[in-house]
């Protein structure tokens, strides 16, 4: 039986030994004076659980969600006890690459183990710390994971700021645990807690998938990944211009794949093309990859997880296609659609093109001339606009 109650913050009785969290980057991800490294929620996780951590019988510890390093690194530093047992999972490569560069500058480097989503992650876990995300499939997706392959005495301990929080995120850990508890808000976050995991027997439904009659194709979400499989509004009005996009091309970059929704359509409508698909989450590319399976594109559309382009070679791109994002984690913030034109900017050859949709009010055409080259409106609809920008030499 699922039990949904709520209690008070329950602080564990020890306090912790210092942390100082204000030493921590976000670096490689967007920095910017109202954007932090850690929040109150960070803080309200680890201190509500000090006592657990301090008891080896509570290892080992998977740490989910951790943005830039607070969770794990304050773990480490204050219980450390071998990387095999503090184990990371971050969708963000960003996320990732700030970790470390946090673990190298505070002397704890090694102190963790980074690993994929998966059941490695959770096997034998007895406690999971997570910063929730606000989205349930992705919740649904990670709880279903702990269910499966924790230890059964695992102790979840999950957090969020209260304005970002839902009943149905209660709803969605009660399909995976028995029990499940809500704390009084504190420092404006709360935390869920959760207990005796209910062992799944059907498999697991991610990749969800989903066939999408407008485009004539399959698309593939795990949980993390925007849109899951529907289709975007802004992605469908940038698709009409595919036909357009750089004649005599003969590559093309989807860059902030998602589900793969961009490749998958370029790949299926103009066959001369091969298209890579990249984000920097890897649910995306691993959902990217199980669009192109599902479709039959494997041969010509290959997916990988890099942050904003940074292993692709400068000026080697013909054709970028983006419809970009607008938070930078749970912020709404222009800093990552900027750093995504940065991106093309670096990679695409002169006279290459990169094709972009976004909200009218967002006026992105001074920063696309800017930052790319010229650029010209190929088309507008009540909502969206599509701009053109070719890269200058
Ligand atoms: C608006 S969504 C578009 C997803 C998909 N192309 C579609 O049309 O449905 C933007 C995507 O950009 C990705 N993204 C954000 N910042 C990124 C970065 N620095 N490097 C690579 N991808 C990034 C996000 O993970 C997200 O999948």
């Amino acid at each position: 039986m699922s039990r949904s109650e709520q209690t008070g913050p329950t602080p564990d009785a020890e306090a912790p030994a210092a942390f100082d969290f204000s030493a921590l980057r976000r670096f490689p991800d967007v920095e910017a004076d109202n954007l932090f490294a850690w929040d109150p929620t960070d803080e309200l996780i680890l201190d509500s659980t000090a006592a657990r951590l301090a008891d080896p019988a509570a290892w080992p510890i998977a740490v989910v969600g951790d943005r830039y390093g607070a969770l794990a690194l304050a773990t480490a530093a204050r219980y450390g006890r071998n990387a095999g047992e503090l184990r990371v999972h971050q969708d963000v490569r960003s996320g990732e690459l700030a970790l470390a560069a946090n673990a190298e500058a505070l002397g704890l480097a090694g102190s963790y183990t980074s690993m994929p989503l998966d059941a490695a992650l959770f096997e034998g876990v007895r406690t999971v710390l997570w910063q929730l995300p606000r989205n349930l499939e992705e919740l649904a997706e990670v709880a279903d994971l702990i269910a499966r392959y924790a230890h059964e005495d695992v102790r979840l301990v999950a957090g969020g700021r209260v304005k970002h929080m839902t009943a149905a995120q209660n709803t969605v850990l009660a399909e995976s645990f028995g029990t499940v508890q809500a704390s009084l808000a504190a420092k404006k976050s709360r935390l869920l807690t959760a207990s005796g995991p209910l062992r799944p027997s059907e498999p697991s439904r991610f990749p969800a998938r989903e066939f999408n009659d407008e485009l004539g194709l399959w698309l593939c979400a795990h949980g993390a990944t925007f849109a899951g499989t529907k289709l975007d509004i802004g992605t469908r009005f940038l698709l009409t211009f595919v036909e357009k996009m750089k004649p005599g091309a003969a590559t093309a970059i989807d860059l902030g794949c998602g589900s793969g929704v961009i490749a998958a359509y370029v790949a299926a409508n103009r066959p001369e093309l091969t298209v890579v698909a990249t984000d920097q989450s890897a649910a995306a590319v691993a959902s990217a990859a199980a669009t192109a399976a599902a479709n039959g594109l494997a041969e010509q559309m290959t997916a990988v997880q890099d942050d904003a382009l940074a292993g692709f070679a400068p000026g080697s791109a013909e054709l970028v296609v983006l419809n970009p994002p607008f938070h930078v984690g749970g912020a709404v913030h222009a800093g990552a659609a900027l750093k995504l034109f940065d991106a093309a900017a670096r990679v695409l050859k002169p006279g290459g093109e990169l094709w972009t949709v976004y909200n009218h009010h967002l006026d992105y055409r001074a920063q696309l001339e800017r930052r790319i080259g010229p650029t010209w409106i190929q088309g507008k609809n009540p909502k969206f606009t599509v701009a053109l920008s070719v890269r200058s030499a």
